[in-house]
């Protein structure tokens, strides 16, 4: 459903700016849409016993760096997204989650992900080293 997620009139601004000088390639719904929403559902409810809901979620609205580490690394049931999300496709994403379905936190910064990508990869390999 390429055409609902990249509107023609959004894909003729972007053209239209010139592609270099356009910040983040992917909408942050899109990203979610694209990424998350499979489990956590395009309502950010979830599924009750399964995934758990975003929207409303206490965790999600709290420390950006903890929000950060478990996206990165995964948990439980969610896969790991550190191979698969830029640190600005992961700040988008993460700043969508916290403000869309009446949910109110403020933004995630790009350097707030930088940081918890080192963070994610130290924790990452202690559990590594535990495991050999
Ligand atoms: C394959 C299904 C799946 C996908 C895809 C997925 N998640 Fe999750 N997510 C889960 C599950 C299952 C949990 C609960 C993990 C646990 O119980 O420890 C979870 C937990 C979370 C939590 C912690 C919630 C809490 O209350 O502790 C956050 C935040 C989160 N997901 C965000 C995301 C974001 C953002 C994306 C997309 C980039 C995403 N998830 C993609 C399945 C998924």
């Amino acid at each position: 459903m390429i055409s609902l997620r990249f509107p023609a009139v959004l894909l003729a601004a972007a053209l239209a700016v010139g592609a270099s000088t356009v910040q983040a390639a992917t909408p942050p719904q899109a990203l979610f849409m694209d990424n998350c929403s499979a489990c956590h559902q395009p309502t950010g409810k979830g599924v009750t016993g399964a995934f758990p809901a975003l929207a409303g979620n206490p965790f999600v609205q709290g420390d950006p760096a903890l929000v950060s580490v478990t996206v990165l690394n995964g948990r439980g049931g969610m896969p790991a997204f550190k191979d698969d999300l830029t640190d600005a496709d992961l700040a988008a994403v993460l700043t969508y989650v916290r403000s869309a379905w009446g949910n109110k936190a403020k933004p995630v910064t790009v350097a707030q992900v930088r940081a918890a990508r080192v963070k994610a990869n130290a924790m990452a390999k202690a559990r590594g080293l535990q495991i050999h």
